[in-house]
């Protein structure tokens, strides 16, 4: 459940009285930039590299920051204080702001908009760890530009929506020649029978996520291989271990895919151990 402040176009405001103008271009159009960052223990997680790709998304779409960096920390660290909030998650969205309806971008400057919000988020119970998830696949549906975290997410939302009558936890996308780009909000992975980590590399098929970032880092360091490259679905299939990352699934095993097990049909050692690193990084933070 969300908590009850939220900081508005400048403003801290009741989060149920705070209102945006129909003209938003973020209302109108999909046309602005997200970022969901996890609060563990009062630690903001990954906090410089989220911000660092919030940056690039902005960029990417010529959208201006509505502040400084350092005061958009500030308002994180006053929004959990006043929310009395020390795990959970912050959401951030900045449009490109508001303007009569237009496709084109608005030929006076105007002031992006900045919303931020924190929630108790309920993260996935243990059981979910424990017994793994289960994914299904459809044709990728997205533009063509999935590497921007924009707000404009139709087509994760149907994949979502796909996965959730069919039972399951997550949808993969397809691209045209059968390989895996990722989950509708999340990173996909597979485990090499030899143990070779694999997971699509950074382009324009694919969020940079956060959580990838970190845990390729702490696999690397504990001595794993990973190979940031394709994967097929046939792939997967034969896999010894599959599972997902992102802020708010962590590390999360994958147990079937299309109804097909994966490898011993239970969480792997490989994915084990890669949540507990994970895990102990977000106590730890960044050294
Ligand atoms: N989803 N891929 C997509 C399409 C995503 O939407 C996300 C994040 C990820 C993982 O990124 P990260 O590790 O930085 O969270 C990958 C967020 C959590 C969301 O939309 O709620």
């Amino acid at each position: 459940m969300s908590s009850g402040i939220a900081f508005v176009n400048g403003r801290y405001v009741i989060k149920k009285e705070a209102m945006v103008n129909i003209e938003d271009r973020g209302y109108q159009f999909a046309d602005g930039v997200y970022e969901v960052i996890a609060v563990s223990k009062s630690r903001l997680i990954d906090l410089n590299a989220h911000l660092d790709r919030l940056s690039r998304s902005l960029a990417e779409l010529e959208i201006a920051w509505p502040c400084e960096r350092r005061v958009l920390i500030l308002i994180f660290s006053k929004l959990l204080k006043r929310n009395h909030l020390k795990d959970g998650i912050i959401y951030l969205q900045i449009t490109r702001g508001v303007a009569n309806r237009n496709h084109s971008f608005p030929e006076n400057k105007v002031r992006s908009s900045l919303v931020v919000t924190v929630s108790k988020l309920g993260w996935p119970s243990e059981k979910k760890f424990k017994e793994g998830v289960t994914v299904v696949t459809m044709p990728e549906n997205r533009w063509c530009r999935p590497d921007i975290k924009s707000i404009s997410l139709l087509g994760n939302v149907l994949a979502k929506e796909f996965a959730h009558q069919k039972d399951s936890f997550e949808t993969w996308f397809l691209d045209f020649d059968q390989s895996i780009t990722e989950g509708s909000s999340t990173n996909a992975w597979i485990v090499l029978p030899k143990g070779e980590l694999v997971t699509r590399q950074l382009g324009r098929k694919i969020l940079g996520g956060i959580t990838r970032g970190r845990v390729i880092e702490l696999a690397r360091a504990a001595g794993m291989l990973v190979s940031e490259k394709p994967f097929s679905l046939q792939e997967a299939f034969c896999a010894e271990e599959a599972f997902i990352t992102s802020t708010t699934s962590l590390v999360m095993p994958v147990i079937k895919i299309d109804g097909k097990i994966i490898g011993s049909g239970k969480p792997g050692p490989i994915t084990i151990k890669l949540k507990k690193l994970y895990d102990e990084f977000c106590v730890r933070g960044e050294v």
